[in-house]
């Protein structure tokens, strides 16, 4: 009996433990559903979250709209959740509504894309892409790939294929593609538009490019999925992806992997969605009275391509069908 009742108290004990967290909101403020890596991104968070213990997700997709992000932060307010994770679908216009945040006492993680206003806010954590890195690695990959065919010194037509104006990821990546296209005397660019990241959008951009530009020989997409659209008019055209034009993607989703071992596209520059595991690391330290630094974190990614061998610097390729089946997204 004597031990029944000690087993009944640990219990009570251990509920009582648990409980004492159970209701902490976690409020995560996604942009939208544009890609394969937003969808992989959303599961990752979402999972990371919902399978913690004492954790509630209260989630907000915004559908691209800003002023859906700025209305699901003003409800995330009122609700008392106890820790918003945030990333804006552009960089710049939120400095109001993050400043109530702040002013609310909510602590803020920031996860992908960051706003401009980043110094004159408060967060407890930050992690997202290296966006400009990642642009400099689709030219580099381009030019160096180009010399070891043998074609570097020919003049070679380039189009831009950019992300949604004014999101970070476009901004960022269309700084590093400009500036590294500088170290390529040989390659001009001949086109520059939004395909606003989504697989339509890139794929009606390059069947416009096709009908007005004589010349393509070399893509650079801002996003795999615009990428993978391009193909289809490449193809929808009678030309030959990954040959007649060669093709430079950004995220390296399981789609690009699939399109480079057919020989649709050449290569693609990694971009982690997986922020699952940053968030759980993040939220626990906060949950534990633990300070954390303000520095941004950029996880370590690669390149990847035909038959690997590119070396970017900073980065050597590795061949996409050697590690297509350790694809987690
Ligand atoms: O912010 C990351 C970017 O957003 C990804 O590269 C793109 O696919 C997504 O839509």
């Amino acid at each position: 009996m004597k031990k029944l009742l000690a087993l009944a108290l640990a219990l009570v004990m251990v509920l009582g433990a648990a409980s004492a967290f159970a209701d902490y909101k976690v409020a995560f403020s996604q942009i939208g559903q544009e890609s394969d890596w937003r969808t992989a991104n959303t599961d990752s968070i979402k999972a990371a979250i919902e399978n913690h213990e004492g954790w509630e997700l209260i989630y907000d997709d915004a559908q691209q709209k800003q002023e859906n992000q700025i209305k699901a932060l003003r409800n995330f307010i009122t609700q008392g959740v106890d820790v918003i994770l945030f990333t804006g679908v552009v960089s710049t216009g939120w400095e109001e509504v993050l400043k109530e945040v702040n002013d609310e006492g909510i602590p803020l993680i920031l996860v992908d894309r960051l706003p401009d206003c980043i110094d004159q806010i408060d967060y407890v954590a930050a992690f997202g892409g290296d966006f400009v890195e990642e642009g400099r690695r689709q030219v580099a990959w381009a030019g160096e790939y180009l010399k070891s065919i043998g074609r570097g010194e020919e003049e070679v037509n380039v189009v831009i294929m950019e992300g949604t104006t004014g999101a970070s990821a476009q901004v960022g990546r269309t700084e590093g593609n400009l500036a590294a296209i500088e170290a390529y005397p040989n390659m001009k660019v001949v086109g520059q538009q939004s395909g606003n990241f989504t697989r339509a959008e890139g794929q009606a951009l390059m069947e416009s490019w096709l009908k007005s530009i004589d010349k393509i020989d070399v893509l650079i997409a801002q996003n795999d999925d615009m990428a993978l659209g391009a193909v289809d008019a490449i193809k929808a055209a009678g030309k030959v992806p990954g040959k007649d034009i060669i093709i430079v993607g950004c995220d390296s989703v399981k789609a690009a992997f699939d399109a480079i071992v057919a020989g649709d596209m050449n290569a693609t520059i990694e971009c982690t969605p997986l922020y699952g595991p940053f968030v759980v690391e993040a939220v626990e330290k906060l949950q534990a009275g633990e300070t954390m630094s303000k520095e941004i974190i950029h996880p370590e990614e690669g390149a990847f391509d035909t038959d690997g061998g590119i070396d970017l610097g900073t980065v050597v390729s590795v061949k996409a069908a050697d590690v297509i089946d350790q694809r987690q997204y």
